[in-house]
């Protein structure tokens, strides 16, 4: 079965004000989203890290990375990739954009 990008579907994440540089914060869909904030550039992955279950928005900003709080695997807010161990296996990235003083993220682009 075809598994690509069927459509676009953007949801309104919260108003950019609330999403401060250095923050993340979880778009409630299942699985959860996280959307991150650094130096004004939006990002967002699967909220879930692919080790355990643990939340990346509860995580460490680096850079354009996020470490995992509870073992410490970091991966790329850009590709998603899986940077460290004990983490193996990339996020899904998702598109964001910007529009009317919200954050939206393209919840379409999910598998
Ligand atoms: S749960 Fe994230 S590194 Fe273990």
């Amino acid at each position: 079965m075809d598994t690509a990008r069927t459509s676009v579907t953007w949801r309104k994440v919260c108003p950019i004000a609330e999403l401060s540089p250095g923050e993340a914060t979880t778009l409630d869909v299942q699985p959860p989203i996280a959307v991150f904030n650094v130096d004004g550039t939006f990002y967002a992955i699967d909220d879930t890290c692919t080790h355990e279950t643990f939340s990346l928005a509860d995580g460490y900003i680096e850079g354009a990375a996020v470490e995992c709080a509870l073992h410490y695997a970091k991966f790329d807010l850009r590709t998603g990739e899986a940077l460290s161990l004990p983490a193996t296996v990339d996020v899904r990235t998702y598109a964001v954009k910007t529009e009317d003083g919200h954050v939206f993220v393209d919840v379409g682009s999910r598998d």
